[in-house]
């Protein structure tokens, strides 16, 4: 038997000899004789073995050979493993699979490296306010070298879900509030983790999440139901999900939630016929952790077995952790659940593993020597700075405080200020926070051999209430300092006596954004917020650097401070990065990819504003018209705003015509020129405003952007190339992208509340 085996797992190596370059359809027709044999030789339950994916559970702790996970391995009961870190324990692992099961068929290993692997980059947020999609590519491209050499060759990641509500935790996991920003930032994490050839083995798989909708989460409460009609989700929120899948990304994540009533995991009409059918997705769809039996939580079934027969056949392939669809033998058997569903989601992973060439070579991502060159290495480190540095958004700097001089004597402030590991930022599950600098560190080592002085106190905990704190630092990251307020209040306030600038390093610990961090309070927390209150009476002036994974609340701050850098969490070279920010090594050019409110009950709350009836453009409270009576409508910061130490001026804003065809072309030129005195990015953003349409528009939507870096003085023109791809929507009757005739209102600027307008007319 094994022998027949082996003859069918070198088949493909064979053929890429006899053929060298064969073509596309090719090579297709070779995987699916390869994945026909194969199966040919599968039972029942060694099919059904291909679809689970089990938490790695005791086999972390080194005790593979003992633990069911390694039983079931050997039985063929296993797809895949997810979170497994380390080439050895992998190959391991790997090793049962492929020696001690019947079949020997490899196993995928997953895992969420969501931002960067022990070389961790900004959280996604952070990395999209870059808007830099090279770099962001680069950053996955990186996170993909360094986790495939040490055993991962699936990601879960990139997460694409658009979010308009800062309090989910988990907004601080996607690209920001916007679809068009989001789609391009979706494209390039797909360039970046697999990059030409799935085959490379420095390239992984990559899985979009959460599909579809998870940003809507009702309330901004984790886990709860989205309501969004078909018409909004499509224009809104589902186009970064189709980009993924267009750019090629291997692998969909079903979301906890449900949409139209059904819960994404057992969904057909998302999986089957829009995913599928009409967006011809080719790879597997894995549910979220243990979704196939939340089906019972959802009300929609009574128990496991009759939740995993509706998801295998609404489209699921991979069901993580429930451990359904490998118990459905029976079902399948007495005809309750369809033979060829099974067939369909065994073919679709045996597909993933050949693409992959597990097949070729099952330990090809267990190369320990290639672990050792590139995990952590000086170059990653340095790329991983850099674009650090690119996604701080400068918030305010009033007179130039920033930035700083390498002179006299700085007090460093603030309970993130010397904390190691929050400083890579939720979801990193493979960060050695051991080896990255606080940033007190990062500030000293930049200071050393200048005379300048760094003095540090912790100011205050992270808040009052030991218990909430606990919350919002879990996983060991506790960071509670037994001192009273009073105390260490004290110990400040005289060390900023001292100073001659004052650095607040301040806000949110990593915890208290990502996975099931949902707040309705999102202010700075209270034991800080004293503490800065205390600062600002002395009347020096004070750095804030803002600790956040989520848009937060900076009223008090914004009146009271005249310097504040969101800094978000940057990752694992982050404190080098604040470091060359504060002292203008590197000018800041970061831009929000979410507006920050003035109160958290704004939210839902997006530039993108749908025109409506009663509008109250000024945000001012006015009668009868859209309004709060108690807080404006405007953000504090606004979508696309960012500060640099040096200015740019937009001129020469021009359409080369002001009559468009339906199916016509225009461009909208405008000049950019660095008025000031130092290099600098500017980051320069097209929105139209459709005046009338069959479906309601908003007044502002992103369409178009461009990362300029630019010498003093130096101008460039910029031209965005105006057509029905650019302006088109989805319009309302069958969801069709669509551009009609009408007036549309172009507009350039350098962030979203300050553009200029040329109307162009489509006919
Ligand atoms: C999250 C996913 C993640 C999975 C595996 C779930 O709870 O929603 O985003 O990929 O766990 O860790």
């Amino acid at each position: 038997m094994k022998k027949s085996i082996v003859f069918v797992i070198l088949l493909p190596a064979l053929m890429c000899v006899a053929c060298s370059k064969p073509a596309a359809d090719t090579q297709e027709a070779q995987m699916n004789a390869f994945v026909d044999k194969l199966m040919a030789q599968m039972t029942l339950e060694e099919k059904l073995g291909q679809l689970n994916l089990p938490v790695t559970g005791d086999i972390v702790t080194g005790q593979a050979r003992e633990s069911n996970v390694a039983e079931d391995i050997r039985q063929g009961k296993v797809g895949g493993l997810f979170n497994l870190k380390g080439a050895k324990a992998i190959r391991e692992v790997q090793r049962i699979a492929v020696e001690e099961s019947r079949l020997g068929i490899p196993i995928l290993f997953g895992m969420d490296v969501i931002h960067g692997y022990e070389t961790v980059f900004p959280i996604p947020l952070a990395l999209a306010c870059s808007w830099d999609m090279e770099a962001i590519e680069r950053s996955a491209q990186i996170a993909a070298r360094e986790a495939t050499a040490d055993g991962i060759c699936w990601t879960f990641s990139p997460m694409v879900d658009v979010c308009h509500d800062g309090r989910w935790g988990r907004i601080s996991e996607g690209s920001g509030e916007d679809p068009y920003l989001g789609s391009r930032i979706a494209e390039a994490m797909v360039r970046g983790y697999q990059g030409s050839s799935l085959a490379d083995s420095a390239t992984m798989m990559a899985c979009v999440k959460h599909f579809a909708l998870y940003g809507l989460v009702e309330a901004g409460r984790e886990y709860n139901n989205v309501y969004p009609d078909d018409f909004h989700a499509f224009n809104e929120y589902m186009q970064p999900y189709k980009a993924a899948v267009d750019a090629g990304a291997g692998s969909v994540m079903a979301a906890f939630n449900t949409v139209h009533g059904v819960p994404c995991t057992g969904n057909k009409w998302l999986l089957n016929d829009l995913l599928r059918k009409q967006w011809g997705f080719r790879g597997f769809v894995v549910s979220d952790y243990c979704g196939l039996e939340q089906l019972q939580d959802h009300g929609v079934q009574t128990d496991k077995e009759q939740s995993a027969i509706q998801c295998l056949e609404a489209g699921l392939d991979m069901d993580m952790v429930s451990a359904g669809l490998v118990a459905l033998a029976d079902a399948v058997r007495d005809g309750r659940c369809s033979k060829k569903a099974v067939d369909a989601a065994c073919r679709r992973m045996l597909q993933a593993k050949y693409k992959l060439g597990l097949f070729d070579n099952p330990y090809k991502y267990c190369d320990t020597a290639r672990r050792e060159q590139v995990i952590l290495c000086p170059e990653h480190r340095a790329e991983a700075r850099k674009i650090a540095g690119e996604s701080m958004v400068l918030l305010k700097n009033e007179k130039n405080l920033l930035p700083l001089q390498k002179r006299g004597t700085i007090a460093l402030i603030g309970p993130l200020a010397d904390t190691r590991p929050n400083m890579s930022g939720t979801w990193a599950v493979a960060a050695v926070p051991e080896r990255y600098k606080t940033v007190r560190e990062g500030l000293q080592d930049a200071l050393q051999g200048t005379g300048a002085k760094l003095l540090y106190a912790k100011g205050s905990n992270l808040m009052y209430d030991a218990a909430q704190e606990a919350i919002g630092t879990m996983f060991g990251r506790e960071m509670r300092d037994a001192r009273s307020a009073e105390a260490m209040r004290a110990e400040a306030i005289s060390i900023a006596r001292r100073a001659d600038v004052i650095v607040a390093a301040m806000g949110e610990a990593s915890e208290m954004s990502g996975e099931c961090s949902s707040r309705v309070n999102i202010e700075m927390p209270d034991a800080q917020h004293d503490m800065l209150v205390e600062l600002a009476k002395l009347g020096k002036p004070i750095v804030l650097v803002h600790f956040a994974g989520r848009p937060t609340v900076l009223n008090w701050e914004t009146d009271n401070l005249p310097a504040i850098l969101e800094s978000w969490f940057c990752g694992s070279e982050s404190a080098d990065a604040i470091a060359d920010v504060l002292f203008g090594e590197v000018n800041p050019s970061g831009k929000l990819t979410v507006q920050l409110p003035r109160h958290v009950g704004q939210y839902p709350f997006s530039y993108r504003q749908m025109r409506t009836s009663r509008l109250n453009p000024g945000g001012e409270f006015n009668k009868f018209t859209t309004c709060y009576a108690d807080v404006s409508n405007t953000p504090l910061y606004p979508f696309g705003y960012g500060l640099s130490y040096t200015q740019f001026a937009y001129t020469n804003f021009l359409l080369t015509d002001s009559v468009m065809p339906l199916d016509g072309k225009v461009e909208a030129r405008v000049t950019v020129t660095n008025t000031g005195s130092r290099a600098g990015a500017e980051i320069v953003q097209l929105y139209i405003g459709d005046r009338v349409a069959k479906g309601v528009r908003p007044y502002k939507e992103l369409r178009g952007f461009e990362r300029l870096t630019l010498q003093p003085g130096e101008s460039r023109e910029v031209t965005f190339t105006l057509d029905a791809d650019r302006l088109g929507y989805y319009e309302p009757a069958d969801l069709k992208w669509t551009l009609e005739a009408g007036e549309i209102e172009v507009m350039i600027g350098a962030n979203s509340r300050d553009t200029e307008m040329r109307l162009l007319h489509v006919q």
